[in-house]
């Protein structure tokens, strides 16, 4: 008899190889993530429909600046069309989208769609979505250590009643549930300045498949194998 399928409640991705997907078909790089956006889609949806309650999306990193002007623009725009084309599906589908990363340095067009798609789809209680764009972990740790330092400035927190919980608190994603699976596309077997503190005890999955051929079945997949994991957060579960 087939065991019950354990969903994880919270899935993160890091959506790499868009460019080497391209490159294999002699394709600009931009071709490759407009695919890879395709892929996002799919994904969400299925991630919706099987119950997963919450989906990190690795979409644009603190370090992706580094990049020839061109790609990066070209990203941007396709953020911009992103927001525009789905957030009304989003919004029907009850799925709440949420940014997470530095907004500061994109457009103001673009920090007030994100604003906009973020209050429209704040009530929603289905699939929580977060985009982290502009994102880094060094970034969301040293953000969190500011607004700790702020509190203590106004004695609002007492340096000794610092605790993992109270830095916790001040990061990204900390009112979801912890990240129970981190998956990789592309081959590469590295974090990226991806989340850092919220990863202490997730599982990981690698897959050489590039994000624009990553498939429901691939996904599946990744769950499948994440249901075979023992978890033992440090515990020992039998001996
Ligand atoms: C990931 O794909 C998407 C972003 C970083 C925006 P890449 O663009 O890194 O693709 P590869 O790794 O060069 O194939
Ligand atoms: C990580 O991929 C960032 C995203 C997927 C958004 P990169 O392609 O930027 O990572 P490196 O440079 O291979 O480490
Ligand atoms: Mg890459």
């Amino acid at each position: 008899m087939s065991q019950k399928k354990h969903i994880p409640n919270h899935v993160a991705i890091i959506m790499d190889g868009n460019g080497r997907w391209a490159k294999s078909r002699n394709q600009l790089r931009v071709v490759g993530h407009k695919a890879g956006l395709k892929a996002v889609r799919k994904v969400v949806q299925h991630a919706s429909l099987i119950g997963i309650k919450a989906l990190t999306l690795y979409a644009f990193s603190s370090e992706n600046w580094k990049r020839p002007e061109q790609e990066v623009s070209s990203l941007m725009s396709l953020f911009v069309y992103a927001l525009n084309r789905e957030a009304k599906t989003l919004h029907k589908n009850n799925i709440r989208l949420n940014i997470i990363g530095d907004i500061s340095r994109f457009s103001s067009q673009l920090q007030a769609m994100i604003a906009d798609v973020q209050s429209m789809t704040l009530n929603n209680t289905g699939l929580v979505l977060n985009i982290a764009a502009n994102y880094g972990g060094r970034w969301d740790i040293t953000h969190a250590i500011k607004k700790i330092i702020d509190k203590v400035n106004n004695n609002e927190l007492l340096i000794d009643d610092l605790t993992e919980d109270v830095v916790g608190k001040e990061l990204s994603l900390h009112e979801l549930p912890a990240v129970d699976l981190v998956i990789r596309t592309g081959g590469e077997h590295r974090i990226s300045n991806f989340l850092l503190w919220q990863i202490a005890y997730s599982e990981f999955y690698f897959t050489d498949i590039l994000w624009p051929d990553f498939d429901l079945n691939s996904f599946d997949e990744a769950i499948s194998i994440f249901n075979k994991r023992e978890r033992r957060f440090g515990q020992v579960v039998d001996c």
